[in-house]
């Protein structure tokens, strides 16, 4: 299943069902989003790079393991996330934006580790021969943390006392409105729900044991950190 370093390794999932209500995420919204911010989004995220280390830094990673990054997007996390598994384990990125996805295939070459890409969405990976993961990341992926069947076929793919971190957007404290100002802005760019986001990590609680959730940036971004217990997904 894992392709070595070197080879794109994108794996197209057949069924990419819709929608399922009009109050949370829109997934047709957020293809299309993504396919116009594919070419530009590694200079955009530059910013954002100290929180995607520090959320992997979170996840504790050794050798051997396996990892899934959801909403890889353009594979920034890869790297970071292979070194930490080392050439023994397995990375898997699963994405449902093939532009996004395509420029996560050309940074594999980089990567030491065994990288496996996946086109599918959060809510699909039943179909896709995930396996049940050591770790997980999510990282600036709001809309998948707000489709609760999406995070429930997720939790099935992480073994108990797996961890799991999610980092993203938050609204700040009322004290700082400039932060939410931030906070608004960038969730309108780049979700398509903002919904959840005065506690966006809630809907993982159920399925997660030590949850412990870091503000940073005055409270406009969380990590959120936690260990799979044994509840059933
Ligand atoms: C803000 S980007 C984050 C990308 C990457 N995690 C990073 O940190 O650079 C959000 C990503 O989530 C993906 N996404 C949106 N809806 C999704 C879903 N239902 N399942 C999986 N990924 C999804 C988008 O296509 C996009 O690549």
């Amino acid at each position: 299943m894992a392709n070595r370093r070197g080879t794109p390794p994108i794996t197209a999932n057949a069924a990419l069902p819709a929608a399922a209500d009009t109050h949370g995420p829109n997934a047709e919204q957020a293809l299309a989003q993504y396919r116009q911010r594919a070419a530009w989004y590694d200079l955009e995220l530059l910013p954002f790079e100290p929180i995607r280390h520090k959320a992997v830094e979170r996840l504790a990673l050794s050798a051997g393991q396996t990892v899934i990054d959801v909403g890889c997007g353009t594979g920034l996390s890869l790297p970071q996330l292979a070194a930490g598994v080392g050439s023994s384990g397995l990375v898997v990125g699963v994405e449902p934006s093939a532009e996004m996805l395509a420029h996560a295939s050309a940074k594999l070459s980089r990567a030491d580790a065994s990288v496996q890409l996946v086109l599918a969405r959060a809510d699909a990976v039943d179909d896709c021969a995930l396996p049940v993961a050591d770790a997980m990341l999510m990282h600036f992926t709001h809309d998948v943390l707000r489709d609760p069947v999406a995070v429930q076929a997720l939790m099935r793919h992480v073994r108990p006392g797996g961890r799991v971190v999610s980092a993203g957007l938050q609204w700040a404290p009322l004290w700082a409105p400039m932060a939410n100002l931030f906070v608004w802005s960038a969730a309108l760019y780049s979700t398509t729900c903002l919904e959840g986001l005065n506690a966006p990590w809630d809907s993982l609680r159920p399925y997660l044991d030590d949850l412990q959730v870091e503000p940073l940036w005055a409270g406009a971004i969380y990590i959120a950190t936690g260990r799979r217990n044994h509840r059933p997904a």
